[in-house]
């Protein structure tokens, strides 16, 4: 008989596991401060202050660049939501809450630093990101795993995944900003999110052992479903295809760097403690997996037909 038990009865037994594991992530993680990753000497007073008002010229990052920074600023700005939804799933007490709220510090040490970084060196329109955080805001985020279920289960093997993919997307965004400082502070914010999705997984992969058919229903059920957060942010579609197109995160990252060696490290395809049920909910996850393979594929065949296409037209529109 599959053990089951309720989210209550689930935090109580995962408590000495987040315990741990919060002491660990304090153990590893290091003081660090955004002033420290701003070049504060570029910066210029707007109009309102005597000066000049941000014109598209003045920005030295190129077009995926700026689309990347601002996705990821957008979502990093969107905390509130994630701190009301993450706080829910687990309880307002104990080691659940010290962890959800040193995690939402550290969190919003990412918003401050890459505002403070595009503000001072003028990397994109001022007023165009305040409008979208405020557009995004206001929105906020409901159900960013997909299944309309945010218990602890689903949420922390939402939380795992997602971490794992800001961190692949702040690491790729530095690398396109052509700019040591910008690759820097990003590099230096993909390390925090590396820390909170061990937390996260080290987590999830507790529940796996304690109620396994359950755990493996929540992880299926949100990689079936995934979505990055910001898909009710301004120009979302338009951005995140633009990162598709230059690997900042794309469909192979998706599945090779995020999916993949997490499933790997919880050991899901070996495990022997589901039962029948679990056994088909596994089976159809490899299915899912074998056609996002596929998908892949596809979706890199097109892209490098896309980026033909336009080398093509920028070499007509040169001549
Ligand atoms: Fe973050
Ligand atoms: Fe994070």
């Amino acid at each position: 008989m599959a053990k089951s038990m309720t989210p209550v009865q689930l935090l109580r037994e995962l408590e000495p596991v987040a315990e741990q594991n919060l002491d660990r992530h304090l153990s590893m993680a290091k003081e660090w401060h955004p002033h420290d990753y701003v070049p504060w000497d570029e910066g210029r007073n707007f109009a309102a202050m005597g000066g000049t008002d941000w014109a598209p010229g003045e920005s030295r990052l190129g077009e995926v660049a700026r689309a990347a920074m601002i996705t990821n600023l957008l979502t990093e700005d969107n905390l509130p939501s994630y701190h009301r939804l993450i706080s829910d799933a687990f309880s307002r007490d104990g080691t659940w809450r010290t962890w959800v709220d040193r995690w939402t510090a550290e969190e919003n040490r990412h918003g401050i630093a890459i505002r403070d970084y595009l503000v001072v060196t003028r990397g994109v329109d001022p007023v165009a990101l305040e409008r979208a955080r405020m557009i995004c805001m206001e929105q906020g985020v409901d159900n960013p795993n997909g299944t309309g279920d945010h218990s602890v289960l689903p949420g922390v093997a939402y939380v795992t995944f997602q971490e794992l993919a800001t961190r692949v997307s702040h690491r790729n965004t530095g690398r396109v900003c052509d700019d040591p400082i910008a690759d820097r502070m990003l590099t230096r914010i993909a390390t925090d999110e590396n820390l909170h999705m061990v937390f996260y997984r080290n987590i999830c992969g507790a529940a796996l052992d304690l109620v396994p058919d359950d755990a493996l229903a929540a992880i299926s059920a949100v990689i079936r479903n995934f979505t990055m957060p910001g898909a009710g942010m301004p120009d979302f579609r338009r951005n995140s295809v633009l990162l598709a197109k230059h690997g900042i995160y794309d469909l192979r990252q998706h599945l090779e760097e995020v999916i993949e060696p997490v499933l790997r490290k919880w050991n899901i395809f070996e495990r022997n403690d589901f039962s029948p049920r679990g056994a088909e909910v596994l089976d159809e996850l490899g299915t899912f997996l074998e056609k996002l393979r596929t998908d892949v594929v596809r979706f890199e065949e097109q892209r490098d037909r896309a980026l033909a296409r336009d080398a093509a037209r920028r070499e007509r529109e040169s001549v």
